[in-house]
């Protein structure tokens, strides 16, 4: 078996071999190699009379493991040539859409995710710190691209510039492709959501817990009270699918806007009462609102996991005494932050003379930072004196 290789000047390195043994090729491909992205997907195959061009990357590396692994067992020959993009690509991964953009060691440094909300993507570069500022720039410029090309919606990218921040729970975006308008509609368990990603919070990456929320028992017209609302994803999901009455609050005027209108661009068995209100003047002795909620309750979520133990005492205040249900979202240090989030409620709750009477479920949201997790606790709890 051999195989030769011919340098030209085109930009395109091709596998030429014989159409009969093209089949067995790729097999090849799939079984001795561990990397099977030595095939350029993103240009075009061609036909040559009995030949078949297969174009690969240009990776001196990649191209001598190929010739190590399968050389042997084919005949073949490695030339260059004028290759053509393939137009109806569908690029899989930001690996694959970056090769040939930036050099391999580079590739090894991009973001490992990235969020997509609607028309916006959101990625940080942490592993580009040790890099020089004006590669950086051009290197995260091509990553943005390449996002755009993996995500055909995507019209604009934000880079994270600060952690999530503030009482209303805001991060810094700087716009790294296209144009600088937060503004989206996201599509998340067959709502609609319009929001601003930099005057709003929302993450994409509570769509499966949202979703377990929506689809738990409720009673009809249960009376639910979504502390932390935001745009109203958790209050809309559930208003979706249970005739249920939803006190949605939230502090921030930008959240209670896009919330009003969230609810009226989705259909809802449920009815969703929205207010901008800080939750602390509920249990103020003043407060129409909180007089006429107190101590009727059934269940309230409480959606902001770095503070939600210290609103306790409003849950309290809001909870049939005879009984209601809380889901409380805590970031817990590991090991153990299940134990951890359940032993910090119950501490709260002995203090205002309640107790948990059932925990109906605990589990980890998502990981959250290297030394802690995201968790949530779905209580029952009691007023006991
Ligand atoms: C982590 S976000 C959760 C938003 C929403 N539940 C979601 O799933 O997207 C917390 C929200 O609580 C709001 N917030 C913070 N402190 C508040 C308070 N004391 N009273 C009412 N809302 C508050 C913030 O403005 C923010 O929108």
């Amino acid at each position: 078996m051999m195989y030769m290789s011919k340098i030209g000047k085109e930009d395109t390195q091709f596998l030429k071999i014989k159409k009969d043994s093209a089949e067995k090729l790729l097999k090849l491909i799939k079984t001795k190699l561990s990397d099977e992205s030595i095939v350029d997907k993103r240009k075009k195959v061609i036909h040559s009379g009995v030949y078949v061009l297969f174009p690969i990357v240009k990776n001196e590396k990649k191209v001598n493991n190929l010739i190590e692994c399968i050389g042997n067992e084919l005949n073949f020959e490695i030339i260059n040539a004028k290759g053509k993009i393939d137009p109806n690509h569908k690029y899989r991964s930001l690996e694959e859409a970056l090769v040939g953009e930036l050099p391999e060691d580079i590739i090894d440094l991009i973001p490992k995710s990235y969020d997509v909300i609607g028309k916006i993507a959101i990625t940080e570069f942490d592993r580009f710190n040790s890099l020089s500022v004006d590669k950086t720039s051009i290197y995260k410029k091509k990553v943005a691209e390449a996002i755009v090309k993996v995500n055909k919606m995507v019209e604009t990218v934000y880079e994270k510039k600060s952690e999530v921040k503030g009482k209303y729970r805001l991060k810094e975006l700087r716009p790294i492709f296209g144009v600088d308008n937060p503004e989206t509609f996201h599509k998340e368990n067959h709502c609609i959501f319009k929001l601003d990603v930099k005057n709003t919070y929302f993450t994409p990456r509570l769509v499966f817990e949202r979703n377990r929320l929506s689809l738990l028992k409720f009673a009809k017209n249960e009376l639910i009270v979504d502390m932390f609302a935001g745009v109203g994803p958790i209050s809309i999901q559930i208003a979706r699918n249970n005739d249920v009455k939803i006190y949605s609050f939230d502090i921030n005027p930008a959240a209670h806007k896009y919330l009003i209108e969230n609810v009226n661009l989705n259909k809802l068995k449920g009815q969703i009462l929205a207010y901008n209100i800080d939750v602390v003047n509920l249990i103020k002795s003043s407060n129409e609102l909180g007089i006429n909620l107190k101590n009727r309750v059934d269940r309230t979520i409480m959606n902001l996991p770095e503070q939600s133990i210290n609103y306790i005492d409003i849950a309290c205040f809001l909870t049939k005494k005879t009984g209601g249900i809380i889901h409380l979202y805590q970031f817990c240090e590991k090991p153990n932050p299940i134990e951890k989030g359940i032993k910090n409620l119950r501490n709260q709750l002995n203090r205002m003379g309640w107790h948990i009477e059932e925990i109906i479920n605990s589990k980890i949201v998502k990981p959250f930072s290297p030394k802690s997790d995201l968790i949530v606790v779905d209580v029952k709890i009691k007023y006991i004196m």
